[in-house]
């Protein structure tokens, strides 16, 4: 099955309105490369202002609040993202993990609230150093994906990205071999848990220090369908050359 590739852009805690210039010019860039999907997902304070400057490319958040309404302060609906502009939310990031304690549960449910607002979702899973270094990375990671994919997952919707949390940063990354070996895997337990048509049709990101340099050798692996891009998405200058990659 064909699955068109899909590269998108984190801008984590980073970007105020005089971003939006780059914005801009990042969905011009998308208009003129049809055949790759691009988007953006960007803090929640941009989304409506960049939502009018995207052109080719969607606008999507960083983080959900997994119930609809109610006393969560600081929080943020899938509702609320979508009337502000967004149209995918990315889910189970490590750095949320981590700093906010989400977990598995709580990632999947996230993931059906911005489901049931139409939202597209990016569900990511990684493994630490430790559980590389110990040889666990795949059965981790495979646990991880089972833990948080939620109910009635389809390709039409979710999308996976894998982002060894080593690599994300730090300009380290994983040999073409554990990147086509986690992928795959990714893949065959996606068969597994969804079903053989939702693993072959869904979209399987690589995360973790994605650059202009290296992202063309990562995109061509066979099981690897684009990209979740952190620090070489800021800027137009340094997310174009990556998505052309694509
Ligand atoms: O979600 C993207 C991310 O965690 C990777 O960040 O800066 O290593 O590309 P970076």
């Amino acid at each position: 099955m064909s699955r068109r590739m899909l590269v998108v852009g984190n801008w984590k805690m980073n970007g105020l309105r005089t971003q939006l210039g780059d914005v801009e010019a990042i969905g011009a860039f998308a208009a003129d490369h049809p055949t790759v999907e691009v988007g953006l997902c960007l803090p929640a304070t941009l989304i409506g202002a960049a939502a009018d400057k995207a052109g080719g490319a969607f606008i999507g958040a960083q983080d959900c609040h997994a119930k609809t309404s109610g006393a969560h302060t600081g929080c943020l609906s899938a509702a609320m993202l979508k009337e502000a502009g967004a149209s995918c939310v990315i889910v189970g990031h490590s750095e949320r993990r981590t700093d906010q304690h989400e977990s598995s549960a709580d990632v999947a449910a996230k993931a059906l609230a911005a489901k049931a607002e139409g939202l597209q979702v990016i569900l990511c899973l990684g493994e630490s150093l430790e559980t590389r270094d110990a040889g666990e990375a795949l059965p981790f990671v495979l646990g991880q994906l089972a833990d948080s994919l939620p109910a009635g997952a389809g390709a039409d919707w979710l999308s996976i990205a894998y982002e060894p949390i080593w690599a994300i940063g730090t300009g380290r990354i994983p040999t073409m071999e554990q990147i086509a070996e986690m992928h795959g895997g990714i893949r065959g337990k996606l068969a597994e848990l969804a079903g053989p048509e939702v693993a072959a049709g869904m979209r399987v990101l690589y995360g973790g220090s994605v650059n202009a340099d290296n992202a063309a050798e990562i995109f061509a692996l066979e099981d690897v369908d684009g990209g979740l891009v952190g620090g070489a998405s800021l800027t137009a200058a340094k997310f174009g050359p990556v998505i052309a990659a694509a």
